[in-house]
């Protein structure tokens, strides 16, 4: 045997030895396999390409928008502000809530305004007033990561808690985890009590309820799925299967004035990325590495109308993200549809035609 063939194969096994070290001490998930999207059936047709940009510029990140019963736009941004835009197109600076975590908004039938902050909790904003309507579950855990709100007849509020492992700033981590550590949550407004209405939800995000309010739906982002939970009949308290088998990871939900569902699709499409999401032990590698873990990033932008049956009715994208990129929320009114995006610096507006 030679020397420098000796050699070599002591550094590669140091070398290995000293990643399955760094990977055993530091990996910071304990990941399953992670299922892939099927784009098969979807072929690109790039029409969220044709989006007029509304504030660009001046909105970072603007991850979720709700219009009030006057037509005026709300959204939320990194740097913490609740912006509006009004009728006339004219942006204001509303109300700076703080934080770079702002999620989910939308509109109670009091007037009010409410804002998921993923670290804070779910808020409520009134007359430029922020409080805090739960942090926790009642007698429970803290909430970690706030997502999206929304608010039935009754004043009662359905919100998510999309993963109580991992926060905003490492839901990569939790993707990658790909475990059920979310959960859909419920506000009284006449006890104030929190409580859990499903557990174990593999990341709960977007969540929207029917046109006559007899089920909610909520998106379970890693399985490329929406449940829906029905809240009156026979079945009250059941859940089942929405829609599954959804073209990326489904991320907030809307109602649409038809009775249908405007639901956003997260595009992570990395190359080699289906291998290594199926290998519990390459992700965890993976996560081990912070500068790998920015390597998976959402690119490209895909929205999907679903009728109240659950089937796919009509799709538009932008495969590439030329455009529009991380679309994370599609909101109809009056003809258009409205788009929140964590990878843009506007909301997008398209005509529905
Ligand atoms: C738009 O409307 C708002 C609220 O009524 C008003 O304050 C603002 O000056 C208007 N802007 C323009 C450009 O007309
Ligand atoms: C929380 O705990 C208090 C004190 O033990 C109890 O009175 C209350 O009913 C509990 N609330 C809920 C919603 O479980």
């Amino acid at each position: 045997m030679n020397q420098s063939w000796l050699f070599a194969s002591g550094a590669i096994f140091a070398t290995l030895l000293a990643i399955a070290t760094h990977v055993a001490l530091h990996s910071p998930i304990s990941p399953l396999p992670l299922p892939v999207p099927s784009y098969l059936h979807y072929p690109s047709n790039n029409l969220l390409q044709d989006v007029e940009k509304l504030g660009e510029g001046r909105l970072k990140e603007p991850e979720d928008l709700c219009f009030d019963g006057e037509g005026m736009l709300y959204t939320v941004t990194r740097d913490g502000w609740i912006e509006r835009m009004h009728r006339n197109g004219s942006w204001e600076h509303w109300v700076l809530v703080g934080g770079p975590s702002l999620l989910g908004i939308a509109t109670s039938l009091t007037g009010a305004i409410l804002v998921c902050d993923a670290q804070k909790g779910l808020l409520k904003v009134r007359n430029e007033e922020v409080t805090i309507l739960a942090s926790q579950v009642t007698n429970g855990t803290r909430i970690r990561f706030a997502d999206e709100a929304i608010e039935t007849s009754d004043g009662t509020i359905y919100f998510t808690d999309a993963s109580s492992k991992f926060g905003f700033e490492n839901w990569i981590l939790d993707f990658l985890e790909a475990r059920p550590n979310g959960r859909l949550l419920k506000y009284d407004p006449s006890t104030k009590a929190t409580s859990e209405v499903l557990p174990d939800v593999y990341f709960a995000n977007g969540v929207a309820v029917s046109e006559g309010e007899d089920y909610l739906v909520v998106c379970e982002t890693w399985r490329m799925r929406c449940l829906k939970h029905w809240l009156k009949g026979e079945e009250n308290g059941k859940t089942e299967v929405f829609v599954d088998d959804l073209p990326g990871y489904p991320d907030n939900i809307n109602l649409a004035p038809d009775g249908s569902f405007w639901i956003s699709l997260v595009q992570i499409k990395l190359a080699a990325f289906g291998l290594i999401s199926r290998s519990p032990i390459a992700k965890r590698i993976l996560a081990s590495f912070p500068a790998l873990v920015q390597m998976v990033k959402p690119r490209g932008a895909m929205v999907v109308n679903v009728g109240a049956d659950g089937k796919i009715r009509r799709y538009f994208d932008d495969s590439d993200g030329k455009v529009i990129s991380f679309v994370t929320s599609a909101v109809e009114f009056e003809g258009n549809l409205f788009l929140g995006s964590l990878d843009s610096n506007f909301i997008g507006k398209l005509l529905l035609k």
